[in-house]
């Protein structure tokens, strides 16, 4: 259809890709691009990737593959692989896949609609895959042309310096680059000024961070980052802030200034999620960790002792080369002696152009399936327990939006937030009434397995903002008595 630029974007893995798909769908909007549902509606197919983890890539191969049968159907049809498995494998996926056109690296992004433009005018395949090593630039949010959370992600870092043995991160995201602390305080200061009230911090080590225009290090460890003051600058810079978080920490930052951040800076989250990975010295040690199970118990300790009702949360592989049952069962005393109140657990799978790559992966699949429903059985004791407690309490809820399980029928909605400790809360409201984007006190009344429901006192409802279906809101607004 002549004058038509229309494209479906879809993103697998983690929240920094969920980051650079908004940038993605803004730098094409900005070139007159609009967005739609269906592959099937548009001239323009990008997938965005996750490579981390073998299922994901394979997720990936299989829905490029699925359209192959749309592709010879309508030959002009641009399909662009993004991400983690563009950057990994370039030109190699373009030989791999006969019908994809374009490869394209997480620091291309700013390039895509002209090289689209380009695939369109009849160009042949091409991959772009650079980092930005010379010329770092971050990508500037437009929160005016796309979405309007009540939770905005902004990027501080890019890259891994880490060398973890089993990651594929240092290689697809390439070595850690810093963005000027003034551009994170511009940026978190946009999105606050739009309505949000929460901004999440991205970065693959969120806590290396350095910028020469803040205050030194508190000493000359070198594990000591300029991350807390960083933290302090945008508590500063930007009141209108209500929540700051912050993923993903390496635990060898995690130090005792990290902490004292926590106790001070009101806005903090009370919660961290600090990834382990596991908890046998043994294992660390081979996973090139640089932390013992003691350093993490320490540290890991020092952050919950700063709030009193923080929580932590964390990864852990099961089923890393040479794993025995002794070190899983280091890896389930660790879970319970540091009292994580949720974890993501992941089977080991090897990973190209890893270190892990030299050892052999020699524990049995069933066992790493074994081990990992042990974890989540132990997490999710402590986990209910947790939640459980809760119940009685009144919590600030930072509403996002409509339930994903709301039904859209009858009288009352289903609206969904978070607390402080990023609980996922539901309550029910009248449908006239629009909880997006509202921070209220809601009272707990129930603990489901891996969220909470909650009561709004009816004072607060009645000061709620009707809904209207025409405008969406995104004033932030306040009810109740944070
Ligand atoms: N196998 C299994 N899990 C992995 N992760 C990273 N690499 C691998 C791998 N090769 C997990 C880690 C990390 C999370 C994002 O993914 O737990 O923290």
């Amino acid at each position: 259809m002549p004058g038509v630029s229309r494209y479906y974007l879809e993103t697998f893995g983690c929240q920094m890709n969920v980051h650079d798909s908004d940038r993605m769908g803004e730098v094409l909007r900005a070139h007159g691009w609009t967005a739609v549902n269906s592959p099937d509606d548009a001239e323009l197919v990008v997938f965005n990737t996750c490579s981390v983890r073998e299922k994901a890539e394979q997720k990936l191969r299989s829905e490029v593959g699925k359209l192959a049968p749309l592709k010879a159907a309508r030959p002009e049809l641009v399909i662009a692989v993004a991400g983690c498995v563009a950057q990994q494998e370039g030109e190699k996926l373009l030989k791999r896949v006969s019908h994809l056109d374009l490869v394209i690296g997480p620091d291309n992004i700013p390039e895509l609609p002209k090289l689209v433009q380009e695939q369109l005018a009849g160009a042949p395949p091409r991959a772009r895959t650079e980092f930005d090593l010379v010329e770092t630039s971050f990508l500037s949010a437009s929160p005016d042309a796309g979405r309007k959370p009540s939770s905005a992600m902004v990027t501080t870092m890019k890259g891994c310096d880490e060398r973890c043995s089993f990651c594929i991160v240092p290689y697809t995201r390439g070595p850690e680059r810093y963005r000027p602390a003034a551009e994170i305080v511009n940026e978190v200061a946009k999105w606050v000024a739009t309505g949000a009230q929460e901004v999440l911090l991205l970065g693959q080590t969120v806590d290396s961070y350095r910028d020469a225009s803040l205050p030194p290090p508190a000493s000359d460890d070198p594990d000591e980052s300029q991350f807390p003051s960083l933290l302090r600058l945008i508590a500063r810079e930007v009141p209108g802030l209500k929540r700051l978080r912050y993923t993903s920490p390496h635990p060898r930052h995690a130090t005792e200034s990290l902490a004292r951040a926590h106790a001070e800076v009101g806005i903090l989250a009370h919660h961290i999620h600090l990834p382990v990975q596991s908890g046998s010295n043994r294992m660390l040690k081979r996973m090139i960790r640089r932390y013992t199970r003691e350093e993490f118990v320490v540290r890991a300790r020092r952050l919950l002792a700063a709030q009193p009702d923080m929580t932590m949360s964390t990864d852990i592989i099961v089923g890393f080369p040479g794993e025995t049952d002794e070190d899983f069962e280091a890896t389930l005393s660790l879970v319970q002696e540091v009292g994580f109140t949720a974890l993501f657990g992941f089977k080991y799978s090897p990973r190209p152009y890893t270190p892990a790559l030299r050892l052999v992966d020699d524990v049995p699949e069933a066992v790493k399936a074994e081990r990992l429903a042990r974890l989540f059985a132990t997490i999710d004791l402590q986990g209910n327990a947790h939640l459980a407690r809760l119940v009685g309490r009144q919590e600030e809820v930072l509403f996002e939006g409509v339930s994903k399980t709301d039904n859209n029928m009858g009288l009352k909605r289903r609206f969904q937030g978070r607390t402080i400790r990023n609980e996922i809360v539901h309550v029910l409201v009248p449908s006239e009434f629009d909880l997006t984007n509202v921070m209220a006190t809601a009272t707990i009344t129930r603990a489901n397995k891996h969220s909470l429901e909650g009561d709004l006192d009816p004072g607060t409802v009645a000061l709620l903002p009707r809904t209207s279906r025409a405008s969406s809101r995104s004033l932030p607004l306040i009810v109740g008595n944070p």
